[in-house]
């Protein structure tokens, strides 16, 4: 899979199974970012459904994450859902977030799932380019900050922690312009590489494929599972910047709902085990990204995007100590 006619094949024909009733998660504690909506949102009901008991919201909008735990509540009031201030923009607040993460006294389940599909330049107060704030820049700090948590968690379960990103197939799609320049995420902050529309939302969902994978690569599986996956396309606010008829006619006719793009993030941070640790996952079956990513060029750009990511971290977050987390 992975090109456009297969992509539309899919929507027609698959049908997103949820996690089996019989999936208890007792006891549980799960962090899932961008949960005031979307497939975020429908993530959190469906992990307190099999009964996480405490859910921590990370989600950019007090007002919007208050909704959000209203309305969870309702369905699930046994759990105890947490509205914690989050904004992927910002450094300082990924940095509160994850230290009042360490808090935890376990965190068994993280999905960072929260992004944007930007189409014009923008840039952020941190002076990056919104998707690649967002989508690579921000995720990717929030997941390397978290890595202590979920591994101590899992020496006390005695089973790994999960570490779940929400991935997509559009990282098959991009050009990835930039993979060639001296420096790839410098090159994405040039308002002169951006190319109007989705190509930067898609280089951008490649970036967070070759971070998971690095990532993944030098953490223990016995301690975390680390996996993506993909939710298909999905009706859901992401596709907000996007007013073209075109775009609108294909997603009433073919977008899944949010319910069911929770399907996959379920699937993949719960059922799929530690052969999924690195795999990207499509249509609740591990599958192989796309061929630029299995390429040794993507292989060398999977490297090379690590060491200006941790280059990045250590320039705008001088106290923290990234050597230390995976060592
Ligand atoms: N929808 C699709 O067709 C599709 C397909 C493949 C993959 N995906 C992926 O699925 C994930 C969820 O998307 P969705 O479709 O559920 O979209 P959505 O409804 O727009 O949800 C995105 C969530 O991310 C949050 N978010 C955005 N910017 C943020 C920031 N700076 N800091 C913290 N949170 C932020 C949003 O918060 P606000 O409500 O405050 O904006 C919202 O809660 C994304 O990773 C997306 O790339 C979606």
């Amino acid at each position: 899979m992975g090109g456009q006619l297969g992509f539309l094949l899919t929507q027609i024909t698959f049908k997103p199974k949820p996690l089996p009733p019989n999936v208890r998660l007792d006891k549980q504690t799960a962090i899932i970012t961008g949960s005031n909506a979307g497939i975020g949102l429908e993530t959190a009901r469906q992990l307190a459904s099999h009964g996480v008991s405490r859910i921590i919201l990370g989600v950019r909008d007090a007002s919007r994450g208050a909704t959000a735990k209203d309305d969870l509540a309702k369905t699930n009031p046994g759990c105890d859902f947490q509205v914690w201030h989050l904004d992927l923009e910002s450094t300082d607040s990924i940095v509160s977030f994850a230290d009042k993460v360490k808090t935890l006294d376990r965190l068994d389940i993280a999905v960072l799932n929260a992004a944007v599909k930007q189409l014009k330049f923008t840039t952020t107060a941190s002076g990056h380019e919104t998707n690649l704030q967002v989508n690579h820049i921000g995720t990717a700090l929030l997941s390397l900050l978290i890595i202590p948590v979920l591994k101590s968690t899992s020496q006390q379960t005695g089973r790994p922690s999960r570490l779940t990103f929400t991935s997509s197939e559009v990282h098959f799609w991009t050009p990835f312009n930039e993979r060639t320049a001296s420096n790839i995420l410098e090159r994405m902050d040039q308002k002169d590489s951006f190319v109007e529309g989705m190509e930067r939302y898609y280089t951008s969902k490649l970036l967070n494929v070759l971070w998971f994978r690095e990532l993944a690569s030098k953490v223990d599986v016995k301690e975390v599972i680390i996996n993506g996956t993909n939710p298909g396309f999905i009706a859901s606010q992401l596709h907000r910047h996007d007013p073209s008829s075109g775009f609108k006619v294909l997603k009433k006719l073919l977008a899944w709902t949010p319910e069911q793009g929770a399907y996959f993030v379920t699937d993949a941070a719960v059922s799929k085990q530690t052969e999924s640790h690195g795999a990207y996952i499509q249509e609740q079956k591990i599958t192989e990204p796309s061929k630029y990513v299995l390429s040794a060029e993507g292989k060398e750009a999977q490297k090379k995007l690590w060491d200006e990511t941790i280059a990045l971290f250590k320039k705008e977050s001088p106290n923290a100590n990234f050597d230390s987390i995976l060592s």
